[in-house]
């Protein structure tokens, strides 16, 4: 959801900054833009236009040689998408350039404060931030326009800003939003996230919030917001560029389909051969009288799983809340809970105002993300890492199935030993399995599905699956998809099911096989076209999708893949674009 790369340094910007965007594509867009600093000529060039990246590229000057530039993608918030609503923003005297990411909630009122709004030529909140600076910086130096101009801002905000008037300096800004500064041999990067800068940079360093940089190719300053000056720790960036790589496979969903049987392998070896969970972290969960998990869209559904987990094998209950409602409606707590956020990306504003609430209580929290240097992993008390790998398809595949590995270590650490590892290893020899002859699954799809709509239908733990398979399938084929458990369904949705509605049932254990089995007669019996997805060890007839069994407690890290390749092959199917869905954002930065 919106993403920003700047560079200022000894080599091409507009090259760096356009392969930044391309690497943060996957975040979700709408428009993109560039503005490229001519050093010698003192002249900016800004490009940009609604669509993607190359259609960006394609506008760009092939001559420029400039060493200093910003870019954005935009994910339309305020105003709709257009050219004049992409990102740089200009101030009205020309001099200042701004990319943006956030939300400035006072937006409005600043322009009544400050700006005469007949100025603005376009509808975003950012706009408002380049005139400000340059309203401030008429009798103020530049830098303290640009605090003077943070302190008004409510909302969040990661912001490149360039001055014409100074072509050796990058000015950024974070407050919320994402944002990096990385470190490369020639210069500097900032940038929304590590895919942006993982080729170039060695080094990385995540800024806090409410902090001011001021770059130039070899110096970095840093201050806080009432201008006092901070000091600045880099790490080494372990992302290795390769990792980004599509390889053989036509899109980054399939490959993130793929690549599950080996990051399951891989958290096996990392949990138990690195003793990833220490024992004072295990002891301070243990002493919770409840535990809280909040997370959203497929992490939310990775979430239901957990409270399984951890109150089968670790006797804690669990409730599950959707972060979003969470922040705003609590439900009544127990007096010792602890809080797990479930976040692939750690950056989920609506797990962010979930976090500020609880830390306010003084509440134990930890996230369970795929990236450490996250906004939620950095701010949580503890986190978990999940080592799935960049995750670039929108449609979350891999961090599902390492979600719940993770959980289902952590529930054996929390109670008894389950022989969990052997159980883990035994799930990434199905997924093998299923994977190496997946490619039926195809066949399946054209068989079943139309454009119209869809059920999954499940008990128990397949239930869970259904809901995340039903997200997976409406979220990139766009076809209407409920997932829905199966013995509710005759409760009132049996009503919208006529001749040739797709009914596809999960079906893991033997103590529901039965039940779920005479729903799927009863939709048949109303014209449904049906699919059955099942493990072998349930000997059952007329299964479409078999799947060699696990672990009762570990059966959605399997179901869950027919799911994925049923909606891959949908979007396939109907031509859309699976890596990058239509309205949605890879990592959801706005409440
Ligand atoms: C799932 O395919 C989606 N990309 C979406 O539901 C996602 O899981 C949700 O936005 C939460 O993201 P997070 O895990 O990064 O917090």
């Amino acid at each position: 959801m919106c993403g920003i790369v700047g560079y200022i340094g000894d080599l091409q910007a507009k090259s760096i900054v356009l392969k930044g965007l391309k690497q943060l594509e996957y975040r979700g867009y709408d428009s993109a833009g560039i503005a490229l600093m001519q050093e010698d000529t003192l002249q900016h060039t800004i490009f940009k236009d609604i669509g993607r990246v190359s259609h960006l590229a394609s506008l760009v000057d092939s001559v420029s040689d400039a060493r200093l530039g910003i870019g954005h993608t935009r994910w339309a918030t305020h105003g709709p998408v257009t050219q004049a609503n992409a990102h740089p923003h200009q101030s009205r005297n020309g001099r200042f350039l701004v990319v943006h990411n956030g939300v400035i909630e006072n937006y409005k009122q600043l322009i009544k404060d400050y700006l005469n709004d007949e100025v603005l030529k376009s509808q975003t909140d950012s706009e408002v931030i380049v005139n400000l600076i340059a309203l401030f910086a008429k009798t103020n130096p530049v830098p303290i326009a640009i605090l003077k101009t943070l302190n008004l801002l409510e909302g969040s905000y990661a912001l490149l800003i360039l001055d014409q008037d100074n072509p050796t300096v990058l000015y950024g800004a974070k407050h919320k939003s994402p944002l990096l500064l990385g470190k490369c041999p020639k210069g500097h990067i900032l940038a929304s996230d590590m895919l942006a800068m993982c080729e170039e940079a060695t080094h990385f360093y995540a800024i806090p919030d409410q902090t001011l940089l001021t770059l130039s190719e070899q110096h970095v300053d840093l201050s806080n917001l009432e201008g006092e000056s901070l000091t600045l720790t880099y790490e080494h960036l372990e992302m290795d560029a390769l990792q980004c790589d599509l390889g053989n496979h036509p899109h980054y969903m399939l490959k993130e389909i793929y690549e599950q049987p080996t990051v399951i392998r891989r958290i096996v070896e990392k949990y138990y051969e690195e003793s990833l969970l220490s024992d004072e972290f295990i002891q301070k969960i243990k002493a919770a009288e409840r535990l809280y998990i909040l997370a959203a869209g497929t992490s939310l559904n990775a979430g239901y799983i957990g409270k399984v987990l951890i109150e089968r094998l670790a006797n804690i209950p669990v409730e599950v809340h959707i972060a979003s409602e969470f922040a705003y409606h609590p439900p009544l707590l127990v007096k010792k809970p602890v809080f797990i956020m479930i976040s692939q990306s750690g950056e989920t504003a609506d797990l962010r105002a979930c976090l500020i609430n609880i830390k306010k209580l003084g509440f134990p929290i930890f996230t369970i993300t795929n990236v450490k240097t996250s906004t939620l992993a950095r701010e949580a008390d503890d986190f978990l890492e999940i080592f799935a790998g960049p995750e670039i398809a929108v449609a979350s595949t891999k961090a599902y199935t390492a979600q719940i590995a993770v959980l289902a270590i952590l529930s054996e650490a929390l109670g008894h030993h389950y022989d969990m590892r052997s159980k883990l290893a035994q799930v990434a020899q199905s997924m093998d399995y299923f994977l190496s002859q997946a490619s039926h699954v195809q066949n399946l799809v054209k068989m079943l599905l139309t454009k119209r709509n869809a059920f999954y239908i499940g008990r128990g733990l397949d239930y869970f699956v259904c809901l995340e398979a039903a997200l997976k399938l409406k979220e990139i084929s766009y076809i209407q998809t409920e997932g829905f458990a199966a013995g509710e369904l005759k409760h009132g949705t049996i009503a919208l099911i006529e001749k040739d509605t797709p009914v596809i049932a999960i079906i893991s254990s033997l103590s529901i096989a039965a039940n779920t089995e005479s729903n799927l007669q009863e939709v048949k019996a109303r014209g449904a076209k049906a699919l059955v997805i099942a493990t072998d060890d349930l000997n059952l007839s007329d299964v479409d999708i078999v799947l060699n069994h696990v672990d009762a407690l570990l059966t959605p890290m399997v179901t869950v893949l027919p799911a994925q390749m049923i909606a891959y092959y949908a979007a396939h199917m109907l031509g859309y674009d699976i890596d990058k869905p239509r309205n949605l954002a890879k990592s959801v930065t706005v409440e």
